[in-house]
Order: C-alpha cells, then structure tokens, then sequence
C-alpha cells in the first residue's frame, strides 16, 4: 500500500474536507490542514496530495505555502478541488510549483462546492448540495486508481 499525505485547506464551507474524509473512511491516509500546521517532513510518502477551495482561479495561498515550503523532490503529486464552477485550469501554479521539484503528476479531481461568496450569500448561495455523493464517490475511485 502506498503511504499517503493529504495537505488541505477547506476555510469557505469545508466542501473540500469531504473529499478527503470521503477517502479516509476508505482508506488509510494522513491529513494535514495547511490552515494550522505551516511545516511537515514529506519524505517518508510515497504519494503526496493537495486539496483546497478555490480563491479567485487558484488554491488557497497556505496550501501553495505549504508546497513550496516542504514538498520534497521527485514526489508523486495530486490535486484536488471544489470550485464554484470547474471551468478553468485551477491547478496550473500548483503544477508548475510541483515541477520545479522535479515532482511527478498523477493527476487532478475537480468538483463543484457549496458557494456563498459575494451575492450569492444574499439569494442563499449556488450549488447547495455539492458535493453530492456521486462526486464524493468520483474522488474516492481518482485515488483508488492512484494507488492501484
Ligand atoms: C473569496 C472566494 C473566492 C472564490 N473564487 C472562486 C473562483 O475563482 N472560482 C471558482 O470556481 N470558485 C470560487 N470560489 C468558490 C469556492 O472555491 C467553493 O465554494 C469551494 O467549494 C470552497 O471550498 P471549501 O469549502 O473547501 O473552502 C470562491 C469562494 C470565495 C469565498
């Protein structure tokens, strides 16, 4: 089995939490929120993920923080996200900080989540009920077939 390190930050309605619980009820993995811990020795995994809301277009600044100040080089890489609509590159600086440590990429997981920023607060926030079970169970078969 390959061990397993999720980093996270989930500050908007912890949409993205429950991608990672989704899998941790599943399987064994290690979770770090980005939010209250700055600085984690990474080598002991064999794959790494990254998993955050989306803030205007990219993951949340302590999750980019947290690469860039402990990813180790040659690592096994993954993004996961909720957006309020997956229509764009979200993952392209996460990426591109990954690669100047030589990572490899697995891949990427997007869903949508329940979103209340700016006017949509006032008519009581857009996709309410994301993620649904069927994107939980979309992020729990990306990582099955990450480790298989
Ligand atoms: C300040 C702010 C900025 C956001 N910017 C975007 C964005 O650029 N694109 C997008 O698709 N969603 C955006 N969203 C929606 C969130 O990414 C979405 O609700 C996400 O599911 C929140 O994840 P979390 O509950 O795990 O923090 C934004 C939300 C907030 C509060």
């Amino acid at each position: 089995m390959k061990k397993t390190v999720i980093i996270y930050a989930s500050t908007h309605h912890g949409n993205t939490r429950k991608l990672i619980e989704a899998i941790s009820e599943k399987y064994q993995i290690d979770i770090i929120d980005a939010i209250e811990q700055k600085f984690a020795n990474l080598s002991e995994y064999d794959l790494i993920g990254f998993a955050s809301g989306i803030d205007f277009g990219k993951f949340y600044d302590a999750v980019e923080q947290f690469l860039k100040d402990n990813l180790p080089e040659n690592k096994a890489v993954f993004f996961m996200y909720t957006c309020a609509r997956d229509d764009k590159d979200f993952t392209y600086t996460m990426r591109t900080e990954a690669l100047k440590r030589n990572a490899i990429l697995m891949g990427k997981y997007g869903c949508r989540g329940y979103n209340t920023y700016g006017v949509w607060k006032v008519i009581g926030g857009m996709n309410k009920h994301h993620p649904t079970k069927k994107e939980l169970d979309g992020a729990v078969k990306f990582y099955e077939a990450l480790i298989e």
